[in-house]
């Protein structure tokens, strides 16, 4: 089959180009069952996958222990997720990271922490472990990718979504602080500290 395969190609390169891509094709088409085949084969396998592995509880959810290949495939669909999804948007010169600090120490301290500052206890009981904000992996995101992640939250990762409950302005008020964790002055540590963190 592969002897014919190769024939018809050769001899069908060896005059035009055209002349080689109508072979390939008639083959092709020959072989249209078999590829056929394959495919249903692929498809009936990623079904499987899709279905029965969940429903046979395959993947432990358990938020003990190390990462395993779920969070390796949950982190890397988010990675192609914000790949796809974040828009190119610039933080508007009026927002204000006096403002943003207030929504931080109410919403994010808690499990993010902030220079000088432990988040609670149990966020580093998390998986994913909820990320120090200062570190370069956040920074060097784009201002739109945060006011995504921000907005949205990050299904399955215990990231909310404060864009329910915070309109734009606050949003980008947040993000301005974000991007001014690495210079906070003794005055805003102080303010910080002053946050309610649970504790067992
Ligand atoms: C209940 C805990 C929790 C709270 C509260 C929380 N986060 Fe998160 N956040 C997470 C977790 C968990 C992740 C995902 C970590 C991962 O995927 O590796 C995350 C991811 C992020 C990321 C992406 C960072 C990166 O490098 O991938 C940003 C930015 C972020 N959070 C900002 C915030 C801000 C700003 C607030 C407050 C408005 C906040 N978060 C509140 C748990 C939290």
């Amino acid at each position: 089959m592969n002897y014919a395969l190769n024939l018809g190609i050769v001899t069908g390169g060896g005059r035009t180009g055209k002349c080689s891509e109508q072979n390939l094709m008639r083959e092709i088409l020959r072989h249209r069952p078999f590829l056929i085949g394959i495919l249903a084969g692929a498809l009936v396998v990623a079904s499987l996958g899709f279905f029965v592995v969940p429903f046979l509880g395959v993947f432990n959810i358990s938020a003990n222990g190390n990462a395993g290949p779920l969070d390796w495939w949950g982190a890397t669909n988010m990675n192609s997720s914000l790949y796809w999804r974040t828009e190119d948007r610039a933080m508007p010169p009026e927002a204000s990271e006096a403002k943003g600090l207030e929504h931080y120490r109410a919403s994010c301290i808690i499990c993010h922490g902030a220079p000088g500052i432990s988040p609670a206890e149990w966020a580093s009981h998390m998986q994913p472990r909820p990320p120090k904000l200062l570190e370069q992996e956040t920074q060097e995101m784009s201002d739109g990718d945060l006011y995504y992640i921000v907005t949205n939250g990050l299904r399955m990762t215990g990231m909310p979504s404060f864009g329910q409950d915070h309109d734009e302005a606050d949003l980008w008020n947040i993000i301005a602080f974000v991007r001014h964790l690495n210079q906070l002055s003794d005055l805003e540590k102080a303010e910080l500290k002053q946050h309610d963190n649970p504790h067992h």
